[in-house]
This record gives structure tokens, sequence and C-alpha cells, in this order.
């Protein structure tokens, strides 16, 4: 298995098996699996409730001589359902450790920057990151890092870490490759490890088929590559061996720069992705706090915030529920500062002609006509 080596100098591999909703027996042969075929990394979280089933993998796996301790690189994150703090990352850590039945972790992630809309995730993150950095001092972890930390939560972090993370697993796909992120992350010596590469949008198909024909390889394959190209490590999940396999199989070739242009062409805009922290939090908070009539009644334009909704739900008739409330809620952030200043004026824009115009652009070029505005910032307004 090929290495990525990390800006401490320690190696982690380019491609590691992920396991997010395997459970149960199920998860503990897929992983005894995937190790028999030559997988190192392993990926998993406690959000994941699947660490002791892999612990169960590992410890046959090692006490049959199928691998050596020290040949794995065991995952996992911090669970980001709550605010984690110094005392309960200590905690978690060592009921992370006791369910994978290992004596020390290869690298150990913040799952989410525990985002919330207060900004009170500032002084979380420290003190999360401040009981990581003592893990790694006692020698439990070899690596720190986060995962889904965007840059304002990097540049936050950075300013106290005394240990800089060195790597952050982030939703990176041909249709998603955050490159402004990606850069920044670059330049800090922190590693981007790509999780849901495999690109499942009917509407990129099109355009990886052709590429996957050429190469003789599957769509999956080309993503993976795609990702290794890029300089990403990669994450990919399945439970069925012939898959495995051909996950594998994606160092024994090379995009060409026109395949890699076409692939580049693919990125769309980030309403089209839930995964954003800020947002994605902004938008639990408030549909929590949402019935569907104060909904109703909050809005007070209510006219132009349900109709792009169902325009929406119109547009995307496989949308899920999340994305759903995800342009609405963009869409509400928008319009209801549209007045304020110019440049909100603008991000108005921005986000409402899309909503109308959408339908005649997605059918020719697929949906990566919008630019890239900042959530955050909109957040901010
Ligand atoms: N840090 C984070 O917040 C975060 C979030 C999500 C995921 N992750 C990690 O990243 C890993 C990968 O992400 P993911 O599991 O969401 O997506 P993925 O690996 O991109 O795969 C998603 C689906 O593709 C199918 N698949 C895999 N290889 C295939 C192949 N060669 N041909 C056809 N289908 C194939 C699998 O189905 P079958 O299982 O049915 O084969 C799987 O359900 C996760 O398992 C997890 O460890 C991290």
């Amino acid at each position: 298995m090929k290495n990525i080596i990390l800006s401490n100098k320690n190696k982690v591999p380019a491609l590691g098996f992920g396991t997010y909703m395997l459970y149960g027996e199920n998860c503990t042969n897929a992983v005894i699996e995937a190790i028999k075929l030559g997988y190192r990394l392993i990926d998993t979280a406690v959000a994941y409730k699947n660490e002791e089933f892999i612990g169960t993998a590992i410890d046959y796996c090692i006490k049959n001589n199928i691998v050596k301790r020290e040949e794995l690189f065991i995952n996992t994150k911090l669970c980001h359902h709550e605010p984690i703090g110094y005392q309960n990352t200590i905690k978690s850590f060592r009921e992370s450790m006791k369910r994978l039945k290992v004596e020390y972790l290869d690298s150990y992630l913040i799952h989410w920057p525990n985002a919330t809309k207060d900004g009170s995730w500032k002084q979380l993150n420290k003190e999360t990151w401040e009981a990581m950095e003592e893990l790694y001092k006692q020698g439990l972890i070899k690596n720190i890092g986060v995962s889904n930390f965007e840059i304002h939560h990097l540049e936050e972090l950075l300013k106290t870490a005394k240990i800089s993370p060195v790597l952050n697993q982030l939703n990176l796909s041909p249709v998603w490759q955050q490159k402004q992120l990606v850069d920044f992350c670059r330049k800090h010596g922190i590693q981007p490890i790509a999780w849901q590469t495999i690109v499942t949008d009917e509407w990129a198909k099109s355009t990886l088929l052709p590429i996957a024909c050429k190469h003789s390889r599957s769509i999956p394959q080309i993503c993976l590559r795609y990702g290794l190209e890029k300089g990403w490590g990669v994450l990919a999940k399945t439970d069925v061996k012939d898959y495995m396999l051909e996950n594998m199989a994606i160092f024994d070739f090379k995009l060409n720069d026109d395949e890699l242009a076409k692939i580049d062409s693919l990125n769309s805009y980030p309403a089209n992705h839930v995964c954003q922290p800020d947002a994605l939090y902004g938008i639990l908070e408030y549909v929590e706090k949402t019935t569907a009539k104060t909904l109703i009644d909050e809005v007070k334009f209510k006219l132009f915030n349900v109709v792009p909704f169902f325009k929406v739900k119109y547009i995307y008739r496989d949308i899920n529920l999340y994305q759903i409330k995800y342009y609405l809620f963009n869409f509400l952030l928008v319009w209801r500062n549209k007045f304020k200043s110019k440049e909100n004026s603008m991000c108005y824009l921005l986000g409402f002609i899309p909503l109308i115009k959408i339908k005649r652009k997605i059918d020719s070029t697929g949906p990566k006509f919008i630019p890239e505005y900042n959530i955050e910032k909109l957040c901010r307004m």
C-alpha cells in the first residue's frame, strides 16, 4: 500500500478502509477481509458505534498473524454529537482505545469543529485540542488531526495550538473539491484525507464514464484515483470483497491532464453539499426550533421563501430533506439581509437567481455554475 508522508514525517496509507454504516458481525468480517486483502488504514469514529466490532477484527488479525499492530494505521474520531472540551476528550479517548483493543492510536481526530452559532466553538476546540496534545505527548496518539474543519476553524485552532494538526478529513470528491480549503491545509502542513469520494450523482457520470471506459476501470476507481492525483489521501467503504479489491486497484494507472481538467470541471457549488459544519449546525438548530407553523409565521416574505422551497424540490427530485432545508436556510439567510448592504444584495442575488434559473443550466451543464460564497460570512451578517 502506497503511503503519504505527513508534515511530522510519519506515514499514512494513501488509501484507507472506511467503516461508516458497518455494524456488528458484518463490520468485524468486513474489516478482517480488508486487512487480509492489504488495507492498513482503518477509519472509524465514536459516532459510527462500531469501534468494538473493529476492535474484535484487529485483535483477530493480530492474534492470527495476519498483520502486526505496527503495520496497521488505526484512526478514530471524537464524538461530534456534543461539545467535547478537555476532560471529555481524555475520557472519550480512553473508551475508544478500550473498544478498539489497542494500546495507542495512529491518529485521532476531532470529528467536527464543535460548531456552534454563538462562537463558543472557539474555546471548545481549543480545550479539546489541548487534551489531544497531552495524549500525543504521552505517546498514546501518533498523529493528531481534525475533520471537517474549514479555514476559519483551522485559523482559530492554529492561533493557540502548540502542536499543529497533521490531518484534516474532509468531504472531497470530483463534485466537491474545496480547493481553497485544500490549499490552506497544504500551506499549513495538514494532509487532506477525503471521505465520500465515490461520486453517485447521475449528472456527473456522463463525464466520468468515458474516462472510466478508456482506462477499463470503474467510476469509483476513477474518483479515488482522481483524489490521489489531487494529493488527497482517500477512504473507501464497502463490505463487498470484489469492491474492496477494485478500490485498491488505483495505483497502477494515471489520469492525463485533459481527463483531470474534465473532472475538475465537475466541481459544484456549496449548497449542493450539506456537510459544511456551520451551515449544517445552523440548519439543525433552525429546524429544531422551527415547527412548520412557526416557520410560515416567521417568514416575512412568505411567497418568496416558500416558492423556492418547492422549486428546489421540483428541480432535484431525488433531493433529501436536509438538502431542501439547507437551500431554504440559505435562502432565508440571504433574503433577510438583502437590503443591508451592497455586498448583501449581491449575496442575495447569488442565492436567489440560481434557484429560479437552475433548471435550464442543470440540464445542460450540471450544477456547477454558482460561485462559491462563504456561508460563515453570511451567518455573521
Ligand atoms: N470525517 C467524516 O465526517 C466522515 C464522514 C463520512 C465518512 N467518513 C469516512 O469515510 C469513509 C468513506 O465514506 P463513505 O462510506 O460515506 O462513502 P464511500 O466510501 O465513498 O462509499 C459509499 C458507497 O459506495 C459503495 N462502493 C464502494 N466501493 C464501490 C465500488 N468499487 N463499486 C461500487 N460501489 C462501491 C459502497 O456500497 P457497499 O458498501 O454496498 O459496497 C458504499 O456504500 C466512511 O466509511 C468513513 O470511514 C468520514
